[in-house]
């Protein structure tokens, strides 16, 4: 997808989760809505889902795409490096990551990004896989981030 369609595809999401999510505050309800609409949207998601950060483990939270992982080893693999950074990580071939989790072999690509909460706190990690080399840009990184601003945990 080039860039332009690619900002164009993420607008119009923004704008139809900003209406959806407003109908409830619960975290978990918005970002099971905010999986939904991306996955379908966007031709380039092969799983799409969250990690959410329990006691120092990342357990399975709403997700689309083939079954995951339920909890992710400690301390290894791109979510965690997403939570240990505090920033989003990219990854434009699995296979070269050192500690990469292949919940499915299809993964070729994935973006990870930490969902914070009010104080600043990491609570949740969301995850996009593609079944495409480098299929993440810093378009999707920006656009993302904006998503994820939508959850606000801990106003509910
Ligand atoms: N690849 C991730 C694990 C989660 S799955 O991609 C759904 C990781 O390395 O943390």
């Amino acid at each position: 997808m080039d860039q332009q369609k690619k900002e164009g595809r993420y607008s119009r999401i923004n704008k139809q989760l900003q209406e959806l999510l407003g109908k409830t505050n619960d975290p978990l309800a918005r970002m099971a809505s905010i999986c939904a609409v991306l996955h379908h949207k966007m031709d380039h998601y092969f799983w799409t889902g969250f990690y959410l950060l329990k006691s120092d483990r990342l357990v399975v939270g709403p997700y689309q795409g083939p079954v995951a992982c339920q909890e992710l080893e400690a301390q290894k693999g791109v979510c965690w490096e997403a939570v240990k950074r505090k920033a989003p990580v990219l990854v434009d071939d699995v296979r070269l990551f050192p500690g990469h989790i292949a919940c499915d072999s299809r993964s070729r690509s994935e973006i990870t990004l930490p969902v914070f909460d009010r104080q600043g706190k990491v609570v949740a990690v969301f995850d996009v896989d593609s079944d495409q080399e480098a299929a993440f840009d810093e378009t999707d990184r920006r656009a993302l981030e904006d998503i994820l601003s939508l959850i606000r945990p801990g106003t509910e």
